[in-house]
């Protein structure tokens, strides 16, 4: 099939005004859970846009690893691209898309780092293998070799044998707090439901934007 043409055809209940929740927050939730039960996989996956200090911007994706009143959080290392980035501008988006839902969601906010003990109580829960990577990995550096990768492996299990694994310092999550979010829902004819959420103080203003 060209490209030009392939489409979804599915239609999907809409979004609106009298149904959506007033926090944003508790709205992706929704979502995030509507999306598990429908099996996506990998549904926690979003596209985080930062930009660097001339204003270029670069994406990846990581995983959502926290969301609460306060924001979104993912883990990442502090010395990445994206974290260094983040240190020069901390204004940054993110993407959800859940293709088999016709659902799209756009945050839009000021990414800060999470405490220490928050990072600390994440990565102690996390995989040993994961946490020796977050050693041996000295994320968005070159690297020579795959081999020189895994030798760096096996040194920081030697190193940690028999010892619970620290986290490095240089690893923790980031905070997003969102200042805009935008929920899109795939509709027939292209007339899709698209709202808007504003943070106007200390609640949210919800507008409709055209598809
Ligand atoms: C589905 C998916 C989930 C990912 N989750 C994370 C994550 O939670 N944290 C992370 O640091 N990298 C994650 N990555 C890898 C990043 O996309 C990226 O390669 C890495 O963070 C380095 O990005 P940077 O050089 O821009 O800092 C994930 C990749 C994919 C495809």
């Amino acid at each position: 099939m060209k490209i030009e043409q392939a489409r979804a055809g599915d239609e999907r209940g809409g979004l609106d005004e009298a149904s959506v929740q007033a926090d944003p927050l508790e709205q992706l939730r929704i979502w995030l859970d509507d999306a598990g039960q429908a099996q996506v996989i990998e549904p926690h996956a979003m596209c985080v846009a930062t930009v660097n200090q001339q204003g270029h911007p670069s994406q990846r994706m990581v995983l959502l690893r926290g969301l609460d009143s306060r924001g979104l959080v993912f883990y990442t290392s502090y010395e990445s691209r994206k974290g260094r980035q983040i240190g020069e501008n901390p204004h940054v988006s993110a993407v959800f898309w859940w293709a088999s839902m016709q659902r799209q969601v756009r945050v839009e906010g000021v990414a800060a780092r999470i405490s220490e003990e928050e990072s600390d109580a994440y990565f102690a829960g996390r995989p040993r293998g994961h946490q020796l990577a977050a050693w041996a990995s000295d994320q968005s550096e070159v690297v020579e070799s795959r081999r020189l990768l895994e030798e760096r492996m096996e040194h920081f299990e030697q190193r940690f044998e028999e010892e619970e694994v620290p986290r490095p310092h240089s690893w923790g999550g980031y905070l997003i707090v969102p200042s805009r979010v935008e929920f899109w829902q795939g509709r027939p004819n292209r007339m899709h439901d698209r709202l808007e959420f504003l943070r106007a103080g200390g609640t949210w203003l919800v507008r409709r934007l055209q598809p």
